[in-house]
């Protein structure tokens, strides 16, 4: 468990659950063998956190059909798969280790399937407050393709993106490298200060204005312009506030 230091109104956060996500669908997936090492490196290093993996292939998670109710009305009208189940874990973490392979220097299908679901998200930032770290491997390519991709969309869902690690080929796969990484994540996060950076406030303060500017649209059941007119979210001065706020509305539920 670590505690982050926070220099607003002198609380300490605890930062204790990782949730590591593998985003192939190979049952025999390399990037899961890695991750799993990484994970379990982690546990045994005594740093007090609680890891959880999961692995795409476990889930079914249907395909986006494009009604954009979700972005309209706050909430998707598919129902019947795992998608709330990986929701529900990603809200009670509060450090994702994203981790895909590169299938034709891109993310593969199961992930985009997964992130197109997830693409109301990045209008509300519903994950502020939350780290994130990327894992990517490869046989040779795709590795900065898919870092840029991934470190473009996570921080408009609020995560603060901390660090990339890259297995191109098989020899990055040693147990000597996978520990590095391993300690470097533990590190990373302690050396961790607050949720927010200039990208996250910059993207907050976008979003406040844009909304603001939108109010008088006459579509009342716009639940984007709703939801950045809530007097909580209008009252939080900058993103590290809305980062507490958003943390503490989580753990009221
Ligand atoms: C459909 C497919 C496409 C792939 N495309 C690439 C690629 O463009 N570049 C690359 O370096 N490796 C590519 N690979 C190799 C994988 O990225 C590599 O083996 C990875 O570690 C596989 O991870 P996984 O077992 O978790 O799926 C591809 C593999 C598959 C199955």
């Amino acid at each position: 468990m670590y505690l982050a230091k926070n220099n607003m109104r002198g609380r300490c956060l605890v930062m204790r659950k990782i949730l590591a996500i593998v985003a192939s669908n190979n049952k025999k997936s390399r990037t899961k063998e890695v991750t799993n090492q990484i994970i379990c490196d982690i546990k045994a290093s005594g740093s007090g956190f609680t890891c959880e993996l999961v692995h795409l292939s476990d889930y079914n998670i249907s395909e986006c059909d494009g009604c954009q109710s979700c972005f309209i009305k706050g909430f998707c009208k598919i129902c019947e798969d795992d998608m709330k189940i990986i929701i529900d874990k990603l809200n009670s973490s509060d450090i994702v280790i994203w981790a895909c392979p590169s299938y034709l220097d891109n993310v593969p299908g199961c992930f985009k399937k997964l992130l197109d679901r997830m693409a109301h998200f990045t209008h509300t930032m519903d994950f502020s407050g939350k780290l994130a770290f990327v894992i990517i491997t490869t046989s040779n390519s795709g590795s900065e393709e898919i870092r840029r991709y991934l470190f473009k969309i996570f921080p408009y869902m609020g995560f603060k993106m901390i660090d990339c690690y890259k297995f191109i080929g098989r020899e990055k796969s040693n147990s000597k490298y996978i520990n590095n990484v391993s300690e470097n994540i533990i590190h990373s996060i302690k050396m961790c200060y607050g949720f927010s950076n200039i990208d996250l406030e910059k993207k907050f303060n976008m979003y406040k204005e844009l909304y603001f500017k939108n109010n008088k649209r006459d579509r009342e059941d716009l639940y984007e312009v709703n939801y950045w007119n809530q007097k909580n979210v209008r009252q939080s001065k900058n993103f590290q506030e809305f980062a507490h706020m958003i943390r503490n509305n989580r753990s009221n539920y």
